[in-house]
């Protein structure tokens, strides 16, 4: 199975060849993908020096910043159109492990059509978390699996594989979710599109160098977003139901 690992980037000088080189050396079949949108800090001229010097590396660069759904759509397409079978999230700070991928790529292989790292599984774990992203991320996990009835432990989750076909049965033209979102609207897709989902432990490190890009915008739009497809969701089920009994 031909492998790409999608690494959106904003701002992420100090990591991305830390990161790199450490997926290098873990799976080094894997082709990767950086997309960068255009970060002041210079990421974007690292990740074509870096792929000049090595035929497994390539680079999208988008003109500005443009949010993590949107990077990942775009790495999508690209390794969609270039054959690629399985197509891996992966963040550019270390807190996703190169070496842990070997778990998602097995789980795909075992017939998996989305691979999830979970922190909320048996066997996951964070490290180095600080108190309230732990508490934001356990809150967003019980809120979405409140509101929307998933079965997903850790459907906020980054680090992920999805196979290919997977990905083009679930109609990417037609998301909307730019920010962090993006994770729950494919994960929640692919759960209703009745995709073979499998958890996968993992443990998520926090980053040791610069700062994360998670911001009250963020955590606003996912709640409302979730909370609409909720609402759309049971709207859906409730007209079945009123079908089901208006026959009888
Ligand atoms: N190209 C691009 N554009 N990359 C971005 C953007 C953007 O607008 N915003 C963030 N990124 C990149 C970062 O550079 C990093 O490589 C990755 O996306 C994740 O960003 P972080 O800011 O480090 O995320 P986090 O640590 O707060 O959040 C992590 O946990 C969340 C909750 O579990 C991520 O794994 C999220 O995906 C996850 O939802
Ligand atoms: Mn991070």
């Amino acid at each position: 199975m031909r492998v790409l690992t999608v690494i959106p980037t904003y701002n992420e000088k100090e990591n991305l060849p830390v990161v790199v080189g450490r997926l290098r050396a873990a799976v080094p079949d894997c082709d990767i993908l950086v997309v960068d949108d255009s970060s002041p800090d210079g990421t974007g001229e690292i990740a074509d020096r870096m792929a000049a010097e090595d035929s497994h590396i390539h680079v999208l660069h988008r003109t500005v910043k443009d949010g993590l759904g949107g990077a990942y759509l775009a790495g999508f397409d690209w390794g969609l159109e270039a054959g690629y079978d399985v197509l891996v999230e992966m963040d550019a700070d270390c807190s996703h492990q190169p070496e842990q991928l070997p778990l998602l790529i097995k789980a795909i292989e075992d017939g998996a059509d989305l691979a999830i790292g979970s922190r909320y599984i048996p066997g996951g774990k964070t490290r180095n978390w600080p108190v309230h992203r732990q508490v934001l991320s356990r809150g967003a996990n019980l809120f979405t699996r409140m509101v929307l009835g998933t079965k997903i432990h850790d459907i906020t989750a980054g680090y992920r594989a999805y196979r290919r076909e997977a990905l083009q049965r679930l109609n990417l033209e037609g998301i909307d979710s730019k920010g962090y979102v993006f994770q729950v609207d494919l994960a929640w897709r692919s759960e209703q599109a009745g995709l073979k989902i499998t958890e996968v432990p993992i443990t998520f490190v926090e980053r040791e160098i610069g700062d994360s890009k998670m911001d009250g915008s963020i955590i606003f739009d996912s709640m409302t977003k979730v909370t609409r497809w909720g609402l759309v969701s049971r709207a859906g089920k409730a007209q079945q139901l009123v079908r089901k009994f208006s026959k009888k």
